[in-house]
């Protein structure tokens, strides 16, 4: 287990907090897993180790979408220091809002059976990074498909087919018309034995008011806290299941 996590943190009032983690230690930790930028074959890239790999992620500066955010690092570094209690051998993993890919590289190399999805625009750059990184690397291929928050979800994941044991995302809450929708579709991908990891950026009240959303569908428990970075990691697994509704006929 992390050292860092299993630590406990002394509290302003003196109570003992378990599972909170020493913010500074730790965001140095996680950051220190990137890699100067370089050139190569003049292409620029960001670099990465995770998973005993150097991933080389390559951004496009032209789509919000296609840039890198400190919130997969921190995710990655979450999967990659707790193996034992979050094994992804062989598991059915998606990744919401996958950007870049640098999450859905690191899971492809733990041994996950990754789905990446985002937005139609950013898929090219995305299926670049995870097909270089993952090539001959990987247990499975991962794939890479469009899923547009809210839109076709029960015709493009079946809920009768498509059971995910985690659902991923970085970064996917800012000031962007789709709150709803997304949190729909965290809705439909939830299943009996479903886990969220969803490490969030805290920006804007109206964003941030998401968080509370969130919690009157799906029990949420806090894993990491990094208050310089702005980000929080989350567990999350849904509420009352076997009530669930249908997509499209989200509550
Ligand atoms: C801030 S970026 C985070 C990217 C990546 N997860 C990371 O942390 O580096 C937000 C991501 O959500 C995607 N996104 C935004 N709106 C979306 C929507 N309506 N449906 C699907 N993806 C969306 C964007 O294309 C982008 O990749």
């Amino acid at each position: 287990m992390d050292p860092l996590l299993a630590r406990s943190v002394q509290t302003e009032n003196g109570a003992k907090t378990e599972g909170v983690v020493v913010d500074a230690e730790l965001a140095a930790a996680i950051m220190s897993r990137r890699i100067l930028q370089s050139v190569i074959a003049m292409e620029a890239w960001e670099g990465y180790t995770f998973a005993e790999h150097q991933i080389q992620i390559k951004e496009a500066h032209d789509l919000y979408g296609a840039v890198m955010w400190p919130s997969a690092i921190v995710l990655c570094y979450f999967l990659d220091t707790h193996r034992d209690t979050y094994n992804l051998l062989d598991k059915n993993v998606i990744e919401l809002g996958a950007g870049t890919g640098l999450v859905s590289v690191v899971t492809s190399l733990l041994g996950a059976k990754v789905t990446s999805t985002d937005l139609p625009e950013v898929l090219s750059n995305l299926q670049y990074n995870v097909l270089r990184n993952t090539r001959g690397h990987c247990r499975h291929t991962p794939h890479v498909t469009e899923l547009s928050w809210g839109k076709e979800l029960e015709q493009r994941f079946p809920q009768a087919t498509c059971h995910y044991d985690y659902v991923l995302a970085a970064d996917v809450v800012y000031c962007h018309p789709y709150l709803v929708e997304l949190l729909d579709t965290f809705d439909h991908l939830c299943q009996d034995g479903t886990e969220i990891l969803w490490a969030m950026r805290f920006r804007l009240d109206r964003e941030n008011q998401f968080v509370e959303r969130f919690q009157t569908r799906f029990h949420l428990e806090e894993l990491y806290d990094l208050p310089s970075l702005s980000i929080k990691l989350y567990r999350a697994s849904r509420k009352e299941i076997g009530r669930k509704s249908r997509s499209g006929e989200a509550a």
